[in-house]
């Protein structure tokens, strides 16, 4: 129930460091190591090449997972919208892994790549919300996101949840191979709740932008490098599935190849950056469209701040930043749609599973 909110999606965002501090949680055994399947362990370890398969919000979230894995555990991994799955079928490697990222585990476009997959006798992993759904069922192991029910179209909660677990299947892959990281992934995770936690508190802030910079425009840029880009992607779906803004994320590098052939005066830029060694090449970018009359309204993080950004995260360690990054986006597309009046939990022509290929 939503209780005394007004939409299901600000309860949804609300409940993300509950979420986080769950799956902490789920994921720690008494000792406080992690807690993972010795059949999934051995599948990680087994394979030469990841291809992760999935859909909208949660086809960004594996484009995340996927620097997790390649960056932790050393293992190549390839991330695909599943509906292309079948035309723009990659060449596969000796002994591939496929990981299945699905909220309601029912989306059609990644069963029927599933079914193909079982077909040529590989294995496979969902990561789900729903344990016994349809991807669950049918694949090999199942990791749970444990998020609870999301019930707003517009996914939130279950999209961090992913990203939570799948730091956890990088950290646990790259311990079971005997690396050293750098990196205690359920102390860090209890940092990015309280992150999480304190922009929640923040509210009026994000409600300032979203009036005051994006409500009355039809087209809206999200800027990022690196694993920003990533974000931005899904800052820019959150807007435009609830708000009916136009909004695009690009790669900052990218501008001067096309995009930037959109601005026009005040047109509003979204600009992350949460990573030191990117922050001045995105900086360069918010310069160019700026020179060009945009709007911008820059996101950094604690520690990076500059004068004139607009917003800062709390600072999480730098590969973490999606988790708390994105909760601004949710937020100002929440009450970017509000303002417009438009039905945040139910958008047009959207379903919250999407059962037809
Ligand atoms: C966007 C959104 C969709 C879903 C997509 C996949 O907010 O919710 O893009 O992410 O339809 O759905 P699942 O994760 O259930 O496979």
């Amino acid at each position: 129930e939503k209780g005394t909110y007004p939409h299901y999606m600000l309860k949804e965002i609300d409940e993300q460091p509950f979420v986080i501090r769950n799956i902490i949680q789920q994921y720690q055994n008494e000792d406080g190591n992690l807690k993972l399947e010795e059949s999934i362990r051995q599948a990680m370890k087994d394979t030469d090449r990841i291809y992760i398969v999935a859909c909208g919000t949660s086809y960004h979230a594996g484009l995340v997972g996927k620097q997790f894995i390649e960056k932790m555990a050393g293992i190549p991994v390839e991330v695909h919208i599943a509906s292309e799955f079948c035309y723009n079928m990659p060449l596969l490697s000796k002994k591939p892994l496929f990981i299945f990222i699905s909220q309601s585990g029912e989306t059609a476009d990644s069963r029927a790549v599933l079914v193909q997959v079982k077909k040529m006798g590989y294995k496979a992993l969902t990561l789900t919300n729903v344990p016994g759904s349809t991807l669950s069922r049918e694949a090999d192991y199942t990791l749970p996101l444990y998020a609870g029910p999301e019930i707003a179209v517009a996914s939130t909660k279950a999209y961090i949840a992913q990203l939570a677990v799948l730091a956890i299947l990088a950290v646990d892959t790259a311990r079971a191979q005997g690396l050293s990281l750098d990196f205690e992934p359920l102390k860090e995770l209890g940092i990015v709740a309280n992150a999480i936690e304190t922009l929640c508190d923040n509210k009026d802030e994000m409600k300032k932008i979203a009036d005051e910079f994006l409500s009355t425009h039809h087209n809206a840029f999200f800027l990022g490098r690196g694993i920003d880009f990533y974000v931005c992607l899904e800052g820019a779906l959150k807007l435009k599935e609830i708000s009916y803004i136009q909004a695009e994320g690009f790669a900052g590098g990218e501008l001067k190849h096309g995009p930037i052939a959109l601005i026009e005066k005040d047109t509003p830029v979204v600009a992350l950056s949460t990573q030191k060694q990117l922050d001045l090449n995105i900086r360069g970018n918010v310069k160019e469209v700026v020179a060009r009359g945009a709007n911008p309204c820059i996101i950094s993080m604690e520690g990076m701040e500059n004068e004139g950004d607009r917003f800062t995260i709390p600072a999480v360690h730098e590969m973490l930043t999606p988790l708390v990054s994105v909760v601004p986006m949710q937020l100002i597309s929440y009450y970017a749609a509000l303002h417009r009046g438009c039905d945040v939990d139910k958008p047009r022509n959207l379903a919250k599973s999407v059962t037809v290929e």
